[in-house]
């Protein structure tokens, strides 16, 4: 396979901090258009690997590739331009703004095209795309509403929006369903499911029924190391994910 078909890759990647070492010899590969989830218990290592892979601080050893093109020395900003979209543990809204127009920042000046020089329809465009973004992560009734206003699991849907704005070739998510009701994990399900087939999505999430819903395959992370990886169906009838999690303390 040419190595642009590889979205994500890790060659023994190690990560210290300080006398910590976070991340142990991890070396990875994600395809693109896979969806995998990233699992284990709590500080195992796997958002500091997100962190990694986005460029937020540098790699102890090793490197990292996106589509065939090493970027281990590369900035988040870059990695961001070749195409890696990621929503924050914290959140990065707009709390006076509605959730449209926050949609509408986030599309910046992108996907504009030749009608760019016409400001009318350039505007009208924009408008299009944020009412199709709302929509495609079910907030579309939603979109002159006060960020403020909405609910966890709401402005946790717009910042899922706001990182479509990108239009990303990789999609991470950190966690994207903590806080949410029984019912708003559902639509997550529904609309990760639903993204376009073209986009690579990589996932950490505690909930294990929407980590092996989603994914294709799954990663295993504990205590730094990369120690297991298999299709959702190998993972659940794994006796080693069942002791990690008997015996990790996991929240
Ligand atoms: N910026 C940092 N500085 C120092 N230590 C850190 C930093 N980030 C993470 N760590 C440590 O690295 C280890 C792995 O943390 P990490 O956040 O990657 O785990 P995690 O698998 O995401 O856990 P959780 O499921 O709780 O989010 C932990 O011991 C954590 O305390
Ligand atoms: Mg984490």
């Amino acid at each position: 396979m040419p190595t642009q078909d590889i979205a994500i890759s890790l060659t023994d990647v190690d990560k210290r901090f300080g006398g910590l070492r976070a991340v142990k010899n991890v070396s990875m590969e994600v395809r693109a258009g896979e969806r995998v989830s990233m699992i284990g218990t709590n500080g195992a290592g796997k958002s500091t690997l997100f962190n990694l892979i986005a460029g937020v601080f540098p790699v102890t050893a090793g490197s990292v590739s996106m589509f065939g093109s090493v970027v281990t020395k590369q900035n988040t900003a870059k990695r961001a331009r070749n195409g890696l979209a990621r929503t924050f543990q914290t959140s990065r809204l707009f709390e006076q703004l509605t959730a449209a127009e926050n949609v509408f920042i986030a599309l910046g000046g992108r996907g504009l095209g030749w009608k760019s020089i016409f400001p009318a329809s350039r505007l009208a465009q924009k408008w299009t795309r944020v009412a199709q973004l709302l929509h495609t992560v079910g907030l579309s009734t939603e979109g002159d509403r006060r960020v403020a206003d909405l609910s966890h699991g709401e402005q946790r849907q717009l910042e899922l929006a706001m990182a479509l704005a990108a239009d990303p070739k990789i999609l991470m998510l950190d966690e994207p369903a903590a806080g949410f009701s029984p019912a708003e994990r559902q639509q997550l399900v529904a609309m990760l499911t639903a993204l376009p087939a073209d986009i690579t999505l990589l996932l950490i999430e505690h909930d294990m029924d929407i980590a092996l819903q989603v994914a294709d395959r799954v990663i295993v992370m504990h205590d730094g190391s990369k120690i297991l990886e298999g299709t959702p169906d190998e993972i659940r009838a794994s006796q080693v994910v069942r002791d990690i999690y008997l015996g990790g303390g996991h929240a």
